[in-house]
């Protein structure tokens, strides 16, 4: 029998408790038992977020309205919601994940299979680490990763999305987590390329940031198309470069150019870079994140930093005008418009 914990209880990691219990109450190889870890956090009524969520069956600060189905079982103590579990399902911030792996290292079930849901990177000095290696790294277990066009609230609604499976070698642990995701409203494929399907759904972050300047710039659906073709093709590029096995066709995928769209069009850090470009960069990110998203996390300013750290550091940053640009926009080094002058961008060191 295999038991499902979720790491992490945010918007998209609330979705996938409340997708995954809604199999694992119908499919009999499963527990039908979902713990939810819960970063604990008090609420304005004084009340812990985690009672809310046992009590109500609502992640009422992450996922407001939407029922997660009454086997998910929310538990603020991480060492104590993984312990039983043989599938975990990590589905956090990316910058929380070193943290949460330090201290879950030696604590979990020696046959335990991993998928990451978590878009980002780390940087070390051989160059970048997607989550899935670092997930591998600390604790020791076998991590796929599932990515698409999954923008959280309308997956809540039950509106039909597609997402990808990306393994490595091990295919029967690749078909149990599509058997574990699955549902008429969510189709599910795998293919073989873990880092192909993970670098697609993080670098996508970095281009949505630039499509939300050009919105708030007003500068129309050429402009934006332009900037996702070219975002597109320096994610290909900066995937090739560092992991030379990545495949052509992961792109085609729901999980290249179908999340790319959709992050671009309704995504939040499009949303976000929006309101930089308004306030014409004189608000800083973070400000604007806290104000707007109440506690959710922007992913692609951060992953824009990282993408800059590792390019500037083997040299190649004159490859990647429009992740330098939006590096440098993000930053206030640049102004907002320079988005549409990446041609003409000095890339710089820092
Ligand atoms: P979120 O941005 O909605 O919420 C932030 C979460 O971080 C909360 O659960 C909060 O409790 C937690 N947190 C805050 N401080 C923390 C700390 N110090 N340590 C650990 N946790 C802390 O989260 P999300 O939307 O579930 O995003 C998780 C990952 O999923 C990200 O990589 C994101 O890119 C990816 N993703 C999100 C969506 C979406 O539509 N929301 C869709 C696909 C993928
Ligand atoms: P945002 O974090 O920009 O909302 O993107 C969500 C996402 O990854 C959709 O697949």
């Amino acid at each position: 029998m295999f038991k499902v914990t979720v790491v992490g209880s945010g918007n998209w990691g609330s979705v996938a408790a409340k997708l995954i219990a809604s199999n694992t109450i119908r499919l009999a190889s499963f527990h039908d038992e979902v713990r939810m870890w819960v970063f604990e956090e008090k609420l304005p009524s004084g009340e812990k977020l985690t009672d809310v969520i046992n009590k109500t069956n609502e992640n009422v600060k992450y996922l407001p309205g939407i029922k997660l189905g009454k086997n998910v079982v929310a538990d603020p103590e991480l060492e104590n919601a993984v312990k039983d579990a043989n599938m975990l399902v990590f589905v956090t911030p990316h910058q929380f994940m070193e943290g949460i792996c330090k201290r879950l290292a030696g604590k979990i079930r020696s046959d335990t299979e991993g998928i990451s849901l978590i878009k980002g990177m780390e940087v070390k000095k051989e160059g970048p680490t997607m989550i899935s290696t670092l997930i591998t790294k600390q604790l020791g277990i076998n991590c796929s990763v599932l990515m698409g066009a999954n923008i959280a609230n309308e997956i809540a609604l039950e509106k039909f999305s597609e997402a990808t499976v990306g393994y490595n070698q091990n295919k029967l642990a690749a078909e149990r987590w599509v058997e574990l995701f699955n549902t008429p409203y969510f189709n599910v494929t795998a293919v073989e390329d873990v880092e192909g399907v993970e670098l697609c759904g993080t670098l996508k972050n970095v281009v949505a940031i630039a499509a939300g300047f050009v919105d708030g710039l007003e500068m129309g659906n050429n402009t934006k198309a332009a900037i996702m073709r070219i975002g597109l093709k320096e994610m290909r590029a900066f995937s090739k470069m560092w992991f030379p096995s990545v495949k052509d066709n992961t792109f085609f995928e729901s999980c290249g150019v179908a999340d790319l769209i959709t992050t671009c069009m309704g995504g939040r850090n499009r949303k976000v870079a929006d309101a930089y470009a308004r306030n014409g960069g004189k608000r800083p990110f973070d400000e604007l994140e806290a104000e707007m998203l109440q506690g959710q996390k922007l992913q692609g300013v951060l992953t824009a930093q990282e993408v800059h750290e590792v390019l500037s550091h083997r040299g190649w940053l004159h490859m990647f005008p429009l992740f330098s640009a939006v590096h440098a926009i993000s930053t206030g080094r640049l102004p907002p418009s320079a988005i549409v002058k990446i041609s003409d961008l000095k890339p710089s060191s820092n």
